[in-house]
């Protein structure tokens, strides 16, 4: 009998569903979207019960007409970082805090100021980020106190469907890398940042590695998806990690750039390292290792935001069309800082800007400065990484922005380096699926089940004209946020 895995990506704009063969080959996909709310500038939230009600529909819809006994295991990945806070009954206490949540400066600061970034650095290998877990914690209970007071469960998005699917309270090594209560070096809890964030460690999840079985369906949870209640299901991992599964980035000298509502630049390393002014997070992989990770909070969505909320249209075969010759004459910049910026600014107070039109400037000239601006914000990231001694001569491309040929090419002149585009788009939904392979033994190790699955279809290289175009343009690109960087401040304390 043929045997299946399921991946599940639950993304920030929907969740992906993977049906997997062994081979690595995707034999059906599904794609439920929900939406993301956002009760006041910089806040951004999700209900969780959305996430369980949308994933669990998708899974019976991708399983339709199938044998349920042919699915051997399901892998989970997740939008990383989530607060999602459970009561003694079991209920969600208030709707998810997003990774993307700039609500948290006072916090973020209390953290890296009063606390110190050298002990957080200690005790996490990390610093505090607006969108971590820990500064969430600090603002609930600051903020919500009764609410703080009822917290008996906190978990990431993708463990609390881990929990509904198999009653196992856990979580995985990548994904709890983000918390900042986890000593990443070490791989346990943080004692230490446990007691700062007024938490018990009986409140947190059990932490396996991402390949581990964690359990099987609970029978409710077999029953409502139509699966056998042996299906395994396994600890999982952070979307970037599982997406770097599902690109073969595992190696140190590899890259993965992926372009999705948030964009990452993900560099695995074989021993745990710090970047000493900690711009990069230091995290845990999802092979065992660990790896730096640079993530801008808008890259992908700059574009949907763009086209669908500013211009009213969802046509990006024909906004992106931009004509080639125009690349690297543009005069608008576009600063892409939507969401504030955790990567490498770290500024939840950021905030996006278009500069330099004129009375000329078209819709077109907007469009191609926000891809630009986003390749200019992803060099940021990967100069910092240089600046640790990495040398990144190449990296895959991946995410939903990485299909656009324009976007491609810009991509490559501005970072000046080799893009591989792969085989399967798919990242974090195979990479799962490929970790429950893993953990069935089809495959040895996740190395083995990267050789055997990833490949590559196209290679695009750096234009060197283009390249010295947007060289000249970077510069003046690096001049604008450090202009603009207190007026975005008290622009922000005005809100
Ligand atoms: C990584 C991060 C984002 C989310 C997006 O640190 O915050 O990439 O994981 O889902």
């Amino acid at each position: 009998m043929e045997k299946y895995y399921i991946g599940i990506d639950l993304g920030t704009s929907a969740v992906k569903l993977l049906l997997v063969e062994k081979n690595g080959s995707i034999v059906r996909e599904v794609l439920k979207e929900y939406p993301c709310d956002y009760p006041h500038p910089g806040w951004s939230e999700q209900d969780p019960e959305v996430w369980i009600k949308e994933t669990f529909e998708g899974v019976r819809q991708l399983i339709e007409g199938l044998d349920p006994q042919m699915v051997r295991g399901i892998g989970t990945a997740g939008q990383m970082h989530g607060l999602v806070a459970l009561d003694e009954n079991d209920a969600v206490i208030r709707p998810a805090i997003l990774w993307n949540d700039g609500r948290t400066g006072k916090e973020t600061a209390y953290l890296n100021e009063v606390i110190g970034k050298n002990v957080l650095s200690d005790c996490t290998g990390n610093i505090a980020f607006a969108g971590f877990t820990a500064p969430k914690i600090l603002w609930m209970r600051d903020n919500e106190p009764e609410l703080f007071a009822r917290i008996r469960k906190v978990m990431l998005p993708k463990d609390y469907l881990n929990y509904k699917l198999t009653g196992v309270f856990s979580t995985d090594v990548s994904d709890a890398s983000g918390t900042l209560f986890f000593d990443v070096a070490n791989k346990c809890w943080s004692e230490k940042m446990l007691q700062i964030c007024s938490l018990r460690e009986e409140q947190l999840p059990q932490v396996y590695e991402s390949a581990a079985v964690t359990g099987t369906l609970t029978p409710d949870a077999a029953d409502a998806l139509g699966l056998s209640k042996d299906t395994f299901v396994i600890a999982g991992a952070g979307d970037n990690a599982a997406s770097a599964i599902g690109t073969g980035t595992i190696t140190e000298g590899t890259c993965n750039i992926s372009l999705g509502t948030s964009g990452t630049i993900f560099l695995p390393g074989d021993t745990f390292r710090v970047d000493q002014n900690n711009s990069l997070h230091s995290f845990a992989h999802a092979n065992g290792k660990f790896h730096l990770l640079g993530c801008m909070l808008s890259c992908a969505s700059c574009n949907k935001w763009l086209l669908e909320e500013v211009f009213g249209t969802q046509d990006y075969d024909r906004e992106l069309d931009i004509p080639l010759e125009q690349l690297g004459k543009n005069h608008v910049y576009f600063l892409p800082y939507l969401m504030g910026e955790r990567s490498p600014i770290n500024d939840e107070n950021a905030r996006a800007a278009f500069i330099g039109m004129t009375m000329d400037t078209s819709r077109k000239d907007l469009v191609q400065a926000v891809l630009e601006g986003v390749a200019f914000a992803f060099r940021d990231s990967l100069e910092a990484a240089k600046a640790m001694g990495l040398t990144v001569l190449r990296s895959n491309l991946s995410g939903r922005g990485g299909r656009n040929p324009v976007w491609r090419k810009i991509l490559a002149a501005v970072l000046n380096i080799r893009l591989d585009i792969l085989q399967t788009e798919q990242g974090p939904g195979l990479g799962a699926a490929m970790l429950a392979m893993v953990a069935d033994g089809t495959y040895g190790s996740v190395e083995e089940a990267c050789e055997s699955i990833v490949q590559i279809k196209e290679t695009i290289d750096p234009d060197p004209e283009l390249a010295v175009l947007y060289q000249k343009r970077y510069k003046e690109f690096q001049q604008l946020y450090p202009a603009l960087k207190d007026v975005f401040r008290r622009m922000s304390e005005a809100e």
